[in-house]
């Protein structure tokens, strides 16, 4: 038996872990590293994860009834950035770890990328123009004035809610394309901003003047749907709302109403509020005005495994008592109560 337990709540049993192995073994770390499936409610977290030393966690449920029936874990890695399925003070009270990746690590090209796919699709109205020509349409009709309504993307305004790491790579993107890139982010001084090439601004000044909105800031009380129906009522009825982040950053009954109303043009969405998978009476499913991918945008056969690897790499930092490279909550370092960190 190995000498540590690491627990994924999210994967099938008899997974691979080929990246993470490789980190532990030249590491010199015994541990093993296991799977049950995805374990969708707490009650299936604690059964999986009840006797490991370390929880490795996709999207899987972890309330404070979890974190406290976790006698022996010493950190939660959560493979990503979003740590938002956490009760973080829960964990802090336990002096339980929370660790996270941070995008610059594995997804900041791609998510970017993906973002910029839905910029120009909506912008040259790709979609409704790819459906027609299928159908056999040719600039004819409704493709006629779908093809006169297509814009550049020169000179248009893109507006950046929370300028982090993605919100970053995101503006970056669209700087070299020849957006104006605006941005709200309250805790991101405004000179930094500026050092960027973007103009800091208000949320109600980003929302009243973009072209196009792309949210990126984390999912927490705060954020809960600071897009709902006063927000997408300030935006312009030819813009488009593109939402990588986190579903209930957006009030997804308000937006579909916006969609069907005509308040805004159109969407771009990777993450949804109603449930991921969508389900399958999402009114979102019935709309032509919004472009739907499965929580994808930061996936490539690049960044999968890269975030695999460093996965490993931290859950080596954690049972070697080295502190990981993304704490969420560095209080439990600094006041140990599991063991003793070596730092
Ligand atoms: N779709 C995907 O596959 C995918 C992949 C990675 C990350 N994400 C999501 O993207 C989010 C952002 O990732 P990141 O790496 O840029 O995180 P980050 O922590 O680097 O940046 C988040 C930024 O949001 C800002 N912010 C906080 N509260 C805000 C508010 N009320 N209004 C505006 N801005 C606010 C912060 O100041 C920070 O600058 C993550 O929290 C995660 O939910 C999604």
């Amino acid at each position: 038996m190995a000498r540590y337990r690491i627990v994924h709540t999210g994967q099938p049993p008899g997974a691979p872990f080929t990246e993470e192995r490789r980190a532990l073994a030249e590491a010199g770390v015994d541990a093993e590293i296991v799977s049950y499936g995805k374990c969708a409610t707490p009650a299936r977290v604690i059964e999986a994860a009840r006797d490991a030393d370390v929880v490795v966690i996709g999207s899987e449920p972890f309330p404070a009834e979890v974190v406290a029936a976790l006698p022996k874990a010493r950190a939660l890695i959560r493979y990503g950035v979003g740590f938002d399925t956490i009760d973080v003070d829960a964990a802090t009270a336990h002096g339980v770890l929370v660790c996270t990746i941070p995008a610059p690590d594995f997804c900041a090209d791609e998510l970017s990328s993906h973002v910029m796919a839905f910029l120009l699709a909506c912008a040259r109205k790709l979609v409704p123009l790819d459906r027609a020509v299928r159908a056999g349409v040719w600039r004819e009709g409704a493709t006629r004035a779908m093809t006169l309504a297509a814009g550049g993307v020169a000179g248009e305004t893109l507006g950046v809610v929370g300028l982090g790491n993605l919100g970053r790579a995101t503006a970056r993107k669209a700087l070299a394309l020849g957006f104006n890139v605006i941005a709200f982010d309250p805790y991101v001084e405004k000179e930094a901003t500026a050092a960027l090439g973007v103009e800091p601004v208000s949320l109600a000044d980003l929302l009243r003047r973009s072209d196009y909105v792309s949210i990126h800031a984390p999912l927490n009380r705060e954020t809960y749907h600071l897009i709902d129906a006063a927000a997408l009522a300030q935006m312009k009825p030819t813009a488009y709302l593109i939402n990588t982040a986190r579903g209930p950053l957006v009030d997804e009954a308000a937006l579909v109403e916006a969609l069907r109303s005509g308040t805004i043009a159109g969407a771009g969405l990777d993450t949804f509020e109603a449930g991921e998978p969508l389900p399958e009476d999402s009114p979102l499913l019935d709309l032509d005005n919004v472009l739907l991918t499965p929580h994808s945008a930061a996936f490539s056969y690049r960044s999968m495994p890269t975030l695999q690897r460093r996965v490993g790499e931290e859950a080596v930092k954690v049972l070697r008592c080295v502190r990981p490279a993304s704490v969420v909550n560095p209080a439990v370092l600094e006041r140990p109560n599991r063991l003793t960190w070596g730092m």
